[in-house]
């Protein structure tokens, strides 16, 4: 413990107040009135609970500097949410067209409007929406994919950093002609690689940007868009720099059919053989996995983006949550706007156990109940919130998602009244672990009353 003489020194500020987070898969902790200590670079510097000796004096010194906020009856602090998986470009879209499937939808309502980026002036507003939406829904980390063009993309980053959010930005990557339009298709592979090469530097020289708030990412589109040799380039590039990457993975039974006839080989197998895969990769979706799969994405330690809505409506299956989950890979959320039309990575959690139970029952009812779905496939509401913040955290690399000394204060500040939205707490019959699964089941934006991201209040 140190004396208050050192918190005047190194403490930003602190704050006392019930506490929700899941350091560990499938449990939670639930402190009441945790004291947090955010350092001057924005991290936890320490935590305290009532019971330490010191805890009292900390208290009355940080309130005597000015520094100590208090929450109220009816708030709750948590760790800031983690997007794993969002096209910023193609929230103009959220909700159009779900009738279609994958393929169509692609081609009719998203090359389109995402083609519509070269427009540096159009995409300004819309970035600004997204990223402004996504941290009013408590999402403090967000991994985006923008469109191909270097330009927007770059001021996709810089509006993340701007806004204070922590992001993970791609230029998507895609040449292949017989599966892009000819109107949003990288026709020349160098230089593309070199618009690429040059968007990483870009942003890691964006000015704000030491601390490395915002991250390139390597974003080849999914098999289909790419040719071998625009994936193996882009492998080379995740290698020299040790770059984050995110692709779409076997979301679908015509694009893991894809990879299989065009590569004789599976979707991981080809972005492993190509570089592709380190422990900071997301790989959306990851429906039609092989065992060899999961061990080539263990064994490089890369990560899933679950994104359950959409799945609903492009997978034509479901995740296999359960099992992955118990299979130790990493696993995260994403919200998949527009291939789902919800920001809200709290509604991605609650989307995650609605699938998974709905698969455990099975849907057809003319099949008898013992046999109609798949035994023990559900997964909790606990498990749930893990994804969405340390599970999340864990995929990126990032050292976040948890409320605990040496990371990042990301964090933001819950609060439940008959005032506010659909979510109601009853103190005197709701235990803590109702209560996280309430939030999980009925958190709206309105609930979120502040947020910060680096501590940094930016909500
Ligand atoms: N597969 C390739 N591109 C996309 C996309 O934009 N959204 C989704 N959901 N899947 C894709
Ligand atoms: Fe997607």
């Amino acid at each position: 413990m140190n004396s208050p003489i050192y918190i005047t020194n190194h403490i930003q500020f602190a704050i006392v107040g019930d506490t929700f987070h899941t350091p560990i898969k499938g449990e939670f902790e639930f402190i009441r009135d945790y004291l947090i200590l955010v350092n001057l670079d924005g991290d936890i510097d320490a935590t305290f609970t009532p019971e330490h000796p010191s805890y009292q004096a900390l208290l009355t010194a940080l309130a005597e500097q000015g520094k100590l906020q208090t929450l109220r009856q009816g708030q709750y602090l948590m760790p800031g949410l983690v997007d794993l998986h969002c096209h910023a470009p193609q929230w103009p879209q959220a909700g159009k067209g779900l009738d279609l499937p994958l393929y169509d939808w692609l081609q009719n309502y998203t090359f389109p409007l995402e083609n519509r980026y070269q427009d540096v002036e159009f995409a300004q507003a819309i970035y600004q929406d997204v990223t402004k939406t996504l941290l009013a829904n408590g999402t403090t980390s967000a991994v985006y994919f923008a469109s191909i063009h270097r330009e927007s993309t770059e001021l996709l980053a810089q509006t993340c950093l701007d806004l204070g959010q922590r992001a993970f930005v791609g230029k998507i990557n895609m040449d292949n002609v017989e599966q892009c339009p000819d109107f949003y298709r990288e026709n020349d592979i160098a230089q593309a690689f070199a618009e690429t090469e040059a968007f990483v530097s870009n942003v890691f020289a964006l000015q704000g940007n030491d601390s490395g708030l915002v991250s390139p990412v390597i974003t080849p589109r999914f098999v289909p868009s790419c040719t071998p040799e625009m994936l193996n380039k882009l492998g080379s590039l995740v290698q020299k720099y040790d770059l984050h990457m995110q692709t779409h993975c076997s979301e679908s039974d015509w694009a893991r059919d894809y990879a299989l006839q065009h590569y004789g080989k599976s979707d991981v197998q080809i972005y492993a053989d190509a570089g592709l895969l380190n422990n900071k990769s997301v790989l959306a979706h990851s429906i039609f996995l092989t065992e060899h799969d999961v061990e080539l994405i263990k064994q490089f330690n890369a990560g899933i983006a679950h994104c359950p809505l959409s799945n609903m409506f492009f997978a034509n299956g479901a995740m296999q949550t359960r099992e992955l989950l118990d299979s130790g890979v990493q696993i995260g959320l994403g919200s998949d706007i527009a291939g789902a039309p919800s920001p809200s990575i709290f509604r991605a959690a609650f989307d995650a156990v609605a699938h998974s139970r709905v698969r455990e029952e099975g849907v057809d009812v003319t099949v008898a109940s013992g046999e109609r779905g798949t035994a023990n496939a559900r997964i909790s509401f606990i498990e749930a919130f893990w994804m969405a913040t340390a599970g999340g955290a864990q995929v990126l690399d990032a050292k976040t998602g948890v409320l605990s000394a040496k990371h990042h204060f990301d964090a933001l500040v819950l609060e439940a009244s008959p005032l506010i939205g659909n979510l109601r707490i009853w103190p005197e019959f709701d235990t803590p672990r109702d209560i996280l699964e309430k939030m999980v089941c009925l958190a709206q934006k309105e609930n979120i009353q502040q947020v910060w991201v680096q501590g940094k209040q930016v909500i």
